[in-house]
């Protein structure tokens, strides 16, 4: 059975006290939750201090970012090493705010994501067409792209520890959520994908989240969706209680 997972990309939000609070009050109110791995991704800076919080409760940790390279001269970045030795389990890669405002691309993803495994922490790999791609009814092509830049040379092994997260970057931050139907039909697409790349068994066994304006009053019926196995959450992940709600999706 493949992972479900909630996660919540926190972005460029939260003080150390905001992230302190946010964690803790996650934790009171998932306490023992078994339906799907829980996961926090906050800010570098709050990475120490969250940890703290959730390192004895079901919640894991994960990253929004990190550096390919080892360590040295590359000033404002995080490495692996860095993030391991504080408990980090998952780094977001791929994100398209950082593909579209921060030079990430195709080959920095691919790039990224190599140092990420060798690292042995599990990257979730985010994909998304552009509306205009949608529009031009060009989702698919796109989706195929980015799978192949950021998988090419990935051997079997490694694919079984990436988690793929689609997030159409029209739905980010709008409000606009893809339809459940929309959004089974591009999960299906990438699992389909696997299948044929890699072997029927390993896309069964790849987790593929959505992300898009996940909100308590959608996750139901994105859950349900055969190929869904969960969201990467943002702007819903700031409050305790909706990130609650959503991660509940798992249980029905
Ligand atoms: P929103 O849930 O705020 O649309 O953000 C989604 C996202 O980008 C998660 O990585």
């Amino acid at each position: 059975m493949r992972d479900k997972i909630i996660a919540g990309n926190w972005k460029m939000n939260t003080t150390v006290d905001d992230a302190v609070k946010l964690a803790t009050e996650i934790k009171a109110r998932l306490t023992g939750f078994k339906d799907a791995i829980l996961l926090i991704c906050p800010p570098d800076v709050n990475l120490y201090p969250v940890q703290k919080i959730i390192e004895k409760s079901v919640i894991k940790l994960g990253a929004q970012n990190m550096h390919y390279e080892k360590s040295g001269a590359y000033t404002g970045e995080t490495s692996g090493e860095m993030l391991k030795s504080i408990g980090c389990d998952y780094v977001i890669v791929g994100h398209s705010e950082r593909r579209a405002m921060f030079g990430d691309t195709d080959v920095v993803v691919r790039k990224k994501l190599q140092a990420i495994i060798e690292h042995d922490l599990i990257p979730i790999l985010c994909i998304g067409e552009q509306l205009e791609d949608r529009e031009a009814g060009k989702t698919e092509k796109v989706i195929d792209s980015q799978l192949n830049a950021a998988l090419k040379d990935v051997p079997t092994d490694w694919m079984e520890k990436i988690v793929i997260a689609y997030e159409p970057v029209w739905a980010i931050g709008t409000g606009k959520t893809a339809s459940p139907g929309q959004a089974q039909e591009v999960h299906k697409f990438i699992r389909e994908k696997i299948g044929r790349e890699y072997n029927p068994n390993l896309a069964e066994e790849t987790t593929i989240l959505y992300g898009g304006s996940v909100k308590p009053d959608n996750s139901d019926a994105l859950f349900a969706e055969k190929d869904i196995d969960g969201f990467l959450i943002g702007g819903a992940s700031l409050k305790a209680d909706s990130f609650e709600q959503i991660a509940r999706s798992a249980s029905s």
